[in-house]
């Protein structure tokens, strides 16, 4: 365990999946924890499990650049100023696998919402972050970024594709600020979504033939990616930045 005591982490797209993990793996590290999320549905559920009792939460559509503006400002203004950033919130948005059938409305949304999200909030957080001469950075990929995927299409590639790039030259950037950049990177992570959308993409003998190729001969859980994110969250790791981290069970691996 790592401790983050008197530490304060923003969590984007966190009432659910593997942000909701990453926040209340910090939380009981001992940080301060705030969530961003859309869907109250899912606020109302995470808010009321017992390790995310001392979680505040906000309900903002990251998608949308003036409740990003407000929704820190107003944090600001109640007396958060944030250590860690995790820019959690991504995904695929269930746009179609194949290429020729991805419009541009699906790769605006898809790129909005994994890419210009996390600037919008990198670019709200890093001042005070400045200021403090201390911060961290922790940026969702993929594997998908990393290597291609077997059931998301180019959109969700290429946006993972920039955010890990955008984390090289960011940590290249905030280094002599005291701020660390750094990605990690998962493979297929069961959460119940990740589960439907394997089963509706691939045959029974498909995901035995992908399990097969994962040397773990496992899929993720949430914790793994809550525990690389901790890692990389953590003051003792401010020699460690603008790395790529892979969770995925040894399925890709780069030297
Ligand atoms: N699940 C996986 O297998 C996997 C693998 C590799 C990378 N990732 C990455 O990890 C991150 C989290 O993935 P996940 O599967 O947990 O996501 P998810 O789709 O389950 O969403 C998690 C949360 O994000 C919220 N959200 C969605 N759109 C939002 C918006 N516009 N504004 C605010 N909140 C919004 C949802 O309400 C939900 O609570 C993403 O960046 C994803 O690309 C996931």
């Amino acid at each position: 365990m790592t401790s983050l005591e008197g530490k304060t982490a923003l969590v984007s797209g966190a009432a659910d999946g593997l942000g909701e993990a990453i926040a209340a793996r910090l939380a009981a590290d001992g940080a301060r924890v705030v969530v961003l999320d859309r869907s109250p549905d899912a606020i109302e559920r995470s808010s009321a499990r017992p390790e995310m009792a001392n979680v505040h939460f906000e309900q903002v559509d990251l998608s949308n650049a003036e409740e990003i503006a407000s929704v820190v400002h107003r944090l600001h203004d109640a007396g958060f100023g944030f250590d860690i950033l995790v820019n959690n919130a991504g995904g695929s948005l269930h746009t179609p696998r194949a290429f020729v059938e991805e419009t541009d409305e699906d790769w605006a949304r898809v790129m909005d919402l994994n890419v210009t999200a996390a600037v919008r909030l990198i670019r709200a957080t890093v001042p005070g972050m400045v200021e403090r001469r201390h911060g961290r950075i922790v940026n969702l990929g993929s594997k998908a970024g990393r290597y291609g995927s077997l059931f998301t299409g180019a959109n969700y590639v290429a946006a993972k594709g920039a955010v890990q790039s955008m984390t090289l030259q960011l940590a290249q950037e905030f280094g002599p600020h005291g701020i660390t950049c750094n990605a990690v990177c998962p493979g297929a992570i069961l959460t119940p979504r990740v589960e439907r959308l394997l089963s509706e993409r691939q045959s029974p003998e498909e995901r035995a033939a992908v399990l097969a190729s994962i040397p773990v001969r496992r899929h993720g859980r949430v914790e793994d990616v809550a525990a690389a994110v901790a890692f990389f969250a953590s003051d003792e790791t401010g020699f460690i930045t603008g790395q790529l981290l892979d969770v995925n069970g040894g399925q890709g691996m780069a030297s």
